[in-house]
């Protein structure tokens, strides 16, 4: 089988990057991470696992396009057919979204479109909702709001604390994160309109 080149994009703990790596996925070659900040855990990850981690610190740029055109220039002998966005704390401009049009993913802490933007988890708790969850969606110029590729559901329970409201919304993270990639690297995705159609 024909495999996608996959570059992961990353900030911080690098869990949902673990998951996308220890799935193992047949149609699908992480061939590098992205990511702003030094010293985080998922550049550890990826070196464990042989990946070539291209650090861009969003700091050394003055605008964020300028950020990404340097991110684009890293990753262009990668020949990546799909970015997944991992826990990656930037907005993206028009410029990025445009050049991977179609072919970079995020995943988020919440059913969308509920509770967009940070602390997802902490909004859903505070307003007291009965269940929560995550989604792994198409990336637009608007925040959060691309066409959603799937979602899974976590109950809230009376005695969650944000902590193990989070663990829960992780584990669910980690199932549904390396679907979505294989889904996408299998060819079974398609768009009408905002719909994201899944094929056998
Ligand atoms: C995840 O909860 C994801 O939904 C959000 O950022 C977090 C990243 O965690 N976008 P990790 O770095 O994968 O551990």
């Amino acid at each position: 089988m024909s495999k996608i080149n996959v570059a992961v994009f990353v900030s911080g703990g690098g869990t949902n990057l673990q998951a996308v790596i220890d799935s193992g996925i047949e149609s699908a070659n992480i061939a590098v991470v992205v990511c702003d900040t030094p010293g985080v855990m998922a550049i550890e990850r990826a070196r464990n696992h042989g990946i070539p981690v291209e650090l861009v610190n969003s700091g050394d740029f003055e605008s964020r396009e300028e950020f990404e055109r340097q991110i684009v220039a890293k990753i262009a002998r990668y020949d990546i057919g799909l970015v997944v966005l991992a826990g990656f704390m930037r907005i993206l401009t028009p410029y990025f979204i445009g050049r991977f049009a179609n072919r970079i993913i995020n995943i988020h802490p919440s059913l969308l479109p509920s509770f967009p933007g940070t602390n997802s988890v902490r909004q859903a708790l505070d307003y007291g909702v009965k269940q929560t969850g995550c989604t792994v969606h198409f990336v637009r110029e608007e925040v959060d709001a691309g066409p959603i590729i799937l979602q899974a559901v976590v109950p809230v329970t009376e005695e969650d604390t944000e902590e193990t409201l989070l663990e829960k919304v992780h584990t669910e993270e980690h199932r549904m994160l390396p679907e979505a990639v294989r889904l996408f690297c299998e060819g079974r995705l398609s768009l009408s309109g905002r719909k994201v159609l899944i094929s056998s």
